[in-house]
């Protein structure tokens, strides 16, 4: 996934800064290199930097006093590796065009080889390169037609912002399967195509998003949208505001920690208006068609990619085991090329933190091909995700800027708590008292902040366990779930290798690889499989493998004396435990990365979102 910025119309600042401005609000789509291009009486210019925007920034100011059209990048390698010649834009031969691209050209290799054979030089591995020459190649003076051309020969998915010397008033702008937006600043005049509305400066604007296979071409007064087969379209602007509520990290010395830290406020106000106590019901506040959907649901599958995967895991545990409807989650890259097994009495949950996953948007499209209802729960307003779903409810966790999710994650949780004890509710005509639901729910943000106080003691077991190079988590039921998130919480800021199996199939494999230089963290909250796991942990250790154990208050260790570990001594309903272990479990793999000095909130190889397949 990449991002993309353009800018044109009355320009009236400088145009390098704001598209750097832009860029960095895109940082969490790709930050392996950036690039820039710009028109003007001099021809195209191109600036490109591996690294993150600020690289590109630096090599600037000999540009800044610019005003004039320009694109700009942020990327996420998928083709070619992390070197500036990889970076967007990229250039036809002649250097006539310059163009950015967020995709993936799936018959890239077949239309590369066909150029080459005609004499076509390229400079980079990207699969981006192969579209700037093809408008070279197919070039008529017209950049419509041009357009139609070129993307009727592509394959795949791209949003395309494109310059040529050619036209120096003109911005062109297509795509197909991937967001882009067109939004025009009545106010200045000045006219910006992004990847999405988080590039966008505080204002109000008019905002069009680009449907697939259309074309724009963007002038100072004037914009001209057409289909595919070139007939013109009216592009229906919606207004809206922008409040850029800048990111700060405050005392903070990551995002990642004032996210973790910002959990109670996001389970409060995920909560918040979404039941009511007296009444003891569940106000979701849905269409009255989903209390239809509720009644006559057999089975409901939870999509989701990573951390959003995992919410769904536990959900659907605890949707099968207390409502009793037969629940499943599935990977979305996965459940996308599977036949699914599903038909209009199917809910589809999707889970997705940003909204633009691609992965999971791919999913829910499968699952409407075969007429699935579906709900998405998303913490992004106005996301992709929204568009392609029957119902969305929002999580209130507040932007999440760290590449590694955590406040979205328990605030996701504490949303499909909600939607699994509304379904409830409808079916049963009302939610039973015993165990009081409401109340447990309405405790989770003390339960946090008492969690959150004990940060010291947590990072005390973090500088103890630093020197593990292999960490192997285990658990059973929910603490299988919530030791998979954990395992990629570790994973992903600290770069160990983690794995991550429910504690029962130990034996069956993976014991292989314990010894005294691997640790095993287990999650010993379920308590109706704590003898079971403890057992687990006793074969660990009669291989001299070391335990980190986190167990509750009701439960006792003689049996095991671990090594190290740590007691969650809150009171807490058991399908509610993952989000205890989980923020634990989070602190602990942000001091594991403290120490070994990795970058936190933008680890290598990730992004933000992850919006190509
Ligand atoms: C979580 O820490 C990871 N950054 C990643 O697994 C993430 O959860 C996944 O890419 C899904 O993102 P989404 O929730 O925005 O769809």
């Amino acid at each position: 996934m990449c991002g993309i910025f353009g800018i044109c119309g009355t320009i009236s600042k400088s145009s390098v800064n704001q598209c750097i401005e832009g860029l960095k609000k895109l940082e969490y789509r790709g930050y392996d290199s950036s690039g820039i291009a710009l028109l003007d009486e001099g021809g195209i210019q191109v600036v490109r930097s591996t690294g993150k925007v600020e690289a590109l920034e630096k090599k600037l100011n000999h540009l800044k006093d610019k005003k004039t059209i320009s694109i700009a990048h942020t990327r996420w390698a998928t083709h070619g590796g992390v070197v500036e010649i990889n970076a967007h834009p990229h250039l036809d031969e002649e250097g006539s065009l310059a163009l950015v691209h967020n995709g993936i050209i799936e018959n890239f290799y077949e239309i590369k080889e066909r150029l080459q054979s005609e004499g076509v030089r390229f400079s980079s591995q990207t699969d981006t390169e192969v579209i700037a020459h093809l408008f070279g190649k197919l070039y008529t003076n017209d950049l419509l037609t041009t357009t139609s051309s070129v993307i009727q020969q592509l394959e795949g998915a791209f949003a395309i912002a494109c310059i040529h010397k050619n036209h120096p008033d003109t911005l062109l702008v297509t795509t197909r399967d991937k967001p882009l937006i067109i939004a025009v600043e009545p106010q200045s005049g000045q006219i910006l195509v992004a990847s999405d509305l988080n590039a966008l400066y505080e204002g109000e604007f008019e905002i069009f998003y680009l449907q697939d296979n259309q074309i724009a071409l963007i002038e100072q007064n004037k914009i001209r949208l057409f289909n595919k087969d070139l007939i013109p379209l009216n592009p229906n602007f919606e207004p809206v505001k922008i409040e850029n509520t800048p990111h700060f990290k405050g005392e903070f010395a990551h995002f990642m920690l004032k996210e973790i830290y910002e959990q109670p406020s996001a389970i409060r106000r995920t909560l918040e208006g979404r039941y009511d106590i007296e009444l003891n019901r569940i106000l979701l506040n849905l269409p009255k068609s989903f209390d239809e959907v509720s009644k006559k649901v057999q089975k409901v599958i939870f999509l989701g990619c990573g951390t959003s995967y995992h919410a769904g895991c536990i959900t659907a545990h605890f949707l099968e085991e207390f409502v009793k409807i037969e629940a499943q989650a599935e990977i979305a890259s996965e459940f996308r090329y599977s036949e699914p097994l599903i038909n209009p009495d199917t809910l589809v949950i999707a889970i997705s933190q940003s909204g633009e996953t691609a992965d999971t948007i791919g999913a829910i499209r499968e699952a409407k091909n075969h007429r699935a209802k579906i709900l998405s729960i998303t913490n992004v307003a106005n996301s992709s995700i929204i568009r392609e779903s029957d119902y969305y409810l929002l999580t209130q966790a507040g932007p999440e800027i760290s590449v590694c999710s955590t406040k979205a994650f328990t605030s996701q949780l504490t949303l499909l708590y909600l939607v699994t004890l509304y379904i409830y509710q409808i079916r049963n005509q009302g939610l039973s008292s015993h165990p009081n639901w409401l109340k447990a729910l309405r405790m989770l943000p003390a339960q946090v902040e008492s969690v959150l106080q004990k940060k010291g003691e947590i990072q005390g077991l973090a500088k103890k366990t630093v020197n593990f190079e292999k960490v192997l988590f285990i658990g059973r039921q929910y603490m299988y779930y919530t030791a998979l998130e954990s395992s990629l919480k570790l994973k992903e800021i600290s770069y160990l290798f983690t794995l991550c199996y429910p504690a029962g199939e130990l034996k069956h494999g993976p014991l292989a690889l314990i010894d005294e230089k691997t640790l095993t963290i287990a999650l010993l909250g379920h308590q109706p499989t704590f003898a079971k796991t403890c057992s687990n942990i006793q074969e660990v250790q009669a291989r001299k493998g070391p335990v980190l154990a986190l167990y509750n208050k009701s439960q006792h260790l003689e049996q095991i004396q671990p090594e190290y570990s740590f007691l969650i001594d809150q009171e807490i309903l058991e399908p509610f435990k993952p989000i205890l272990y989980a923020v634990v479990l989070q602190l602990y793999a942000y001091y594991i990365a403290l120490e070994k000095e990795t970058d936190i909130d933008y680890p290598k190889n990730l992004a933000k979102s992850v919006t190509v397949e």
